[in-house]
């Protein structure tokens, strides 16, 4: 039985937070030129949850955090360091990690927003189990948050259909772990020349040249060409956890679970094929959420341990890709 690489850190609590109203297929159906029926045939997505005008990531990820907390019966005072993975933060500066640590109660703990889109809470688990790894810090709380309505173009229907907005967390921690659990390995790459496939454009400058160009004319959101995402997803993610199980020295069939980024049914369906994975293997909840960015991974977790389909000694890996492009593996015994 493999060992982990960065042994000796436990999950010891989750949490997650949504905003109040939830939106049907039938309601996006009435804005855009599209069906239900089509969205949910194309993308495996039936309903979403989108903020009223006003609330903002920091909220939906304070909520998320408290009841982690709550969870893993802590304070906010045992925390070292709070990360948050967001491509909508409150503000550029300060970072939103920084006002959740205040909000929290919890300064005066180390703070820091990470930006790496959808593939951001795995990027944030990377880090947290590197940095406790090191000695240097016991507990860290990792958030995924986003309120993707702000940056969504309400009018193309090749966007709007697929995101949602959510937030949720885990608190990572050397405190009454053993030896036997922690991360096996775990990966983060990117590849920036094909940044144009998905991106945030706030000034005529960040346009690509070219007819090529999948701008929906409206600056501030988020544009994306979908056919070719959904390739790089399905090609990039299956070769990551191939790469993460080689590397680790794990078969597949040990796997008590894989979390992949809900970003489309079809993508995980696919990936779930070629690798020959049960599909009680592979976690979906994109359904009720749709594509929450960086807090997608997490809801999964939150949902996994709530449930109790995850138990100490089970292998699960984390997987997830996104704008940058980028992308991520973590393989952990929890
Ligand atoms: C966006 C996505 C659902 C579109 O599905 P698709 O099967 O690739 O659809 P296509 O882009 O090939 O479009 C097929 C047709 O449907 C149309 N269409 C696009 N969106 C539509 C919608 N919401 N409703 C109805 N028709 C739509 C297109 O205009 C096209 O029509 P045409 O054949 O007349 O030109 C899919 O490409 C996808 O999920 N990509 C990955 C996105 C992703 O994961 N992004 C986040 C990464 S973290």
């Amino acid at each position: 039985m493999p060992l982990p690489r960065l042994g000796g850190i436990r999950i010891a609590g989750t949490g997650m937070a949504l905003p109040s109203r939830q939106v049907s297929n039938a309601d996006i159906a009435q804005t855009v030129d599209t069906t239900a029926e089509w969205i949910e045939q194309r993308t495996g997505i039936k309903s979403r949850f989108i903020s009223p005008a006003g609330q903002t990531t920091r909220e939906l990820a304070v909520a998320a955090a408290r009841q982690a907390l709550a969870n893993a019966g802590m304070t906010p005072s045992e925390l070292d360091l709070v990360i948050v993975a967001t491509m909508t933060p409150d503000m550029a500066c300060p970072s939103t990690a920084a006002l959740v640590v205040a909000e929290l109660g919890a300064v005066p703990a180390g703070a820091l927003d990470i930006s790496v889109a959808c593939s951001g809470f795995v990027y944030g688990m990377n880090h947290a189990a590197a940095l406790i790894a090191s000695g240097f810090y016991k507990t860290i709380l990792v958030i995924g948050a986003e309120t993707m309505s702000r940056i969504t173009n309400f009018e193309d229907r090749r966007t709007c259909i697929l995101f949602g907005d959510a937030a949720s967390c885990v608190i990572l921690t050397s405190k009454g772990a053993v030896p036997g659990q922690g991360c096996l390995h775990q990966s983060m790459n990117s590849d920036g020349r094909a940044w144009q496939e998905l991106y945030l454009p706030t000034c005529d400058a960040h346009l690509p040249a070219g007819p090529n160009s999948t701008f929906n004319g409206k600056l501030g959101t988020l544009q994306m060409n979908g056919q070719e995402v959904f390739k790089f997803a399905v090609t990039t993610t299956q070769k990551a956890i191939e790469e993460a199980l080689a590397a680790s020295g794990v078969n597949v069939s040990e796997l008590a679970m894989i979390v992949p980024h809900q970003s489309n049914f079809r993508i995980l369906d696919l990936i779930r094929t070629r690798l020959e994975l049960k599909p009680e293997q592979v976690y979906v909840n994109i359904d009720r959420y749709g594509n929450t960015s960086a807090a997608s991974v997490g809801l999964c977790l939150h949902e996994l341990m709530e449930t109790k389909r995850l138990k100490q000694g089970d292998l699960v890996l984390f997987a997830a890709i996104g704008g940058g492009m980028a992308w991520t593996t973590s393989l952990w015994r929890l």
